[in-house]
């Protein structure tokens, strides 16, 4: 794996001082840096985006399948709102991991539904800012297991 995409939906920007209760103190920044080392470590290159707007999110899912590079994605409220996201991950054949920070099963039913689980290849969810540093070991682990 030469690459990988972790892209974050809406409100994300706002880690650290967004709902702690629910979603911890670790900023978006911090989590982008600790990803960042591991995929250093690795001579992985990390495109580590954020966007409030939905249309963003596609086009970077269209690029990163174009690429066949995988992608970890947390698409916040996207997450249960967005047919064009899962559209997006379907024609572009991206492989994605679903990453949420917070237990949504745990919280409104409304959370508990998602437009991308359908198409990802798996979840992790509910370990805070943990929860992204698992995606990024299992896409590691996937690559290394296609490779060989
Ligand atoms: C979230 C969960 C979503 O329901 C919520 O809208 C978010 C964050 C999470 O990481 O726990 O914005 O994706």
């Amino acid at each position: 794996m030469k690459a990988v995409h972790c892209l974050n939906g809406p409100n994300l920007n706002l880690l650290g001082s967004r709902e702690p209760e629910l979603y911890g103190s670790a900023t978006l920044d911090s989590i982008a840096a600790d990803l960042a080392a591991v995929c250093a470590a690795r001579g992985i290159v990390l495109h580590f985006r954020q966007s409030n707007h939905e249309g963003d999110l596609v086009d970077w899912v269209q690029d990163a399948g174009r690429k066949g590079e995988p992608i970890i994605l947390n698409a916040g409220a996207y997450t249960h709102t967005s047919i064009a996201l899962q559209d997006a991950i379907r024609a572009a054949k991206a492989k994605v991991i679903e990453v949420h920070l917070s237990n949504v099963h745990a919280r409104e039913d409304f959370r508990r539904h998602s437009y991308i689980s359908p198409v990802a290849q798996g979840v992790i969810l509910g370990f805070g800012a943990l929860s992204y540093r698992l995606a990024l070991d299992a896409c590691i682990a996937l690559a290394m297991a296609s490779e060989s």
